[in-house]
């Protein structure tokens, strides 16, 4: 085959092949002692990008090195060892091969004959992650998404499937009531932005009150469920946390199920960051009752630190997903009928899909559950010795979770709960670009700096460098 700009000639394929290998290897190595974070200036950035017009061809190796140089400047780097921040972690080395590997073969997933080994793989990998969250194995089904954003959709898609079996053709406007789901107060957003997809509106969203610990109130749950059901509305749905985004609480999941299961709603947990604490033997119990959930949301590219996306939606419901997704399409491919294996996009959201589990089978395979294990007991330790440098100099640890997430506020100036004030310090250490940290606000009214560690590579010296520079960041705060 000729060269041309889409398919470069074999000498200049392998000077790329080895520029992006350099560069991969140079971000592993190097990325420790640069600034975690970015100046924001979007002018500089649109002036870069003004020379490409694309009217003209560029050179590859330069236009690559654009985008190395570019990304190296221009990013909060959330695999950096002192990024503290939203469960993005530093993806492992093999599911970065895993990666780039799928970018080339780019297996199709929309169809069970296009990409065979792709897909039992995810399957395998689900019914392997099920097992670990108390699943029978040979019951759970589940998809690949691209986060746990589509996950809890789905989640939300089969749970209204499942009640009201006119939903699938007539839509949220078939069902006699409006229809119901019940997260804490302190759940992740994306229900909201998903009950807006179903066409049920925000309004569909029960956010139930939490206790001291952040968790779900089950009594306020049981008692929001019976006054609606007076008022002939039309509960489908009690959606758990395991792992809230502020704090790290974990929803009482055993006594949600129950009452779930006396109502007879579809229970899912939301397990998307916390989950992963069911592959550490001694955090297991924290999850007590997971087995129990209709369908849970756990994301590979948080807590199993491979590249984003990689949400996992699972369910011991082996018909759910075909009945919520199934639609015919004459156009599709049919060598693979008569054989017992599911198409994905008659399966879930997506239709042509990335293999999104390969990266996620590779790093399994070569960590294993025990590998994965001591990195998350590592990450809890870098927890709690961050409480512990913490409350030493003077902040106030204000969440309670065994994971590693803190919430806190400084007890050494008057000024030290208030929003302006924490929000100078957060601002003050993210501009240092020594961290990134955040501040956000418990049940949406007390503000605190929420620092959190999903990153294996981080080391008790990172811990204590975020406390340093939070010691500074005061002394600096207006
Ligand atoms: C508890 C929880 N659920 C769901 C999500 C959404 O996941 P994603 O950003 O992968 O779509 C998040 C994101 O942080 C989360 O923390």
């Amino acid at each position: 085959m000729h060269a041309t700009p889409l398919m470069l000639d074999e000498s200049r394929r392998q000077e790329l092949w080895q520029r992006l290998t350099g560069a991969i290897e140079n971000y592993a190595m190097k990325l420790e002692v640069h600034r975690v974070t970015p100046e924001l200036d979007p002018a500089a950035i649109r002036a870069l990008l003004a020379r490409f017009d694309f009217s003209a061809p560029v050179d590859p190796l330069e236009a690559f090195n654009f985008l190395v140089e570019g990304l190296w400047k221009y990013q909060t780097h959330t695999p950096h060892p002192r990024y503290y921040g939203l469960f993005n972690p530093a993806p492992t080395t093999v599911s970065i091969a895993a990666d780039a590997l799928v970018a080339a073969f780019n297996p199709q997933l929309a169809a069970w004959s296009h990409s065979p080994l792709a897909i039992e793989i995810e399957q395998h990998v689900i019914r392997a992650l099920g097992a670990q969250f108390g699943y029978d194995p040979e019951r759970t089904d589940g998809t690949f998404a691209s986060g746990g954003m589509e996950a809890n959709h789905t989640a939300v898609l089969t749970a209204l499937t499942k009640a009201f079996p006119e939903f699938a053709r007539g839509g949220a406007r078939a069902l006699a009531g409006q229809p119901l789901l019940y997260v804490s107060a302190e759940a992740h957003h994306s229900f909201h932005k998903s009950a807006r997809l179903c066409g049920l509106g925000s309004d569909a969203v029960r956010e139930i009150p939490v206790d001291g610990e952040l968790r779900m109130q089950a009594d306020a749950l049981a008692a929001r469920i019976r006054e609606d059901r007076r008022a002939g509305d039309v509960p489908f749905l009690v959606a758990a946390t395991a792992g809230a985004t502020n704090s790290g609480a974990i929803d009482p999941i055993g006594d949600l199920a129950e009452i779930a299961a006396r109502e007879k709603l579809w229970f899912h947990v939301d397990a998307a960051w916390g989950g992963a604490a069911a592959l550490v033997p001694e955090l297991r119990s924290l999850l007590a009752g997971l087995e129990r959930a209709d369908s849970i949301t756990f994301d590979a590219h948080k807590w199993l630190s491979v590249p984003m996306g990689a949400g996992i939606y699972l369910t011991r419901h082996p018909q759910i997903l075909d009945r919520t997704f199934r639609t015919a399409a004459a156009y599709m491919p049919r060598e693979a009928a008569g054989l017992d294996v599911v198409d994905p996009c008659m399966h879930s959201i997506q239709w042509s899909r990335r293999a999104i589990g390969l990266k996620v089978f590779l790093s399994l395979a070569v960590a294993g559950w025990e590998g994965y294990a001591a990195a998350i007991r590592h990450m809890v330790a870098r927890g709690e010795q961050l409480q512990k440098e913490l409350a030493a100099a003077g902040w106030e640890v204000v969440n309670k979770t065994p994971l590693p997430l803190v919430c806190f506020v400084d007890t050494t100036t008057p000024q030290g709960r208030s929003a302006e004030f924490l929000d100078a310090i957060a601002l003050q250490v993210v501009a240092s670009g020594k961290a990134w940290i955040s501040t956000t606000r418990l049940t949406g009214t007390t503000p605190v700096l929420r620092a959190c560690i999903t990153n294996f590579r981080t080391q008790a010296e990172d811990v204590s460098a975020l406390v340093e520079a939070l010691n500074w960041a005061r002394t600096q705060a207006p």
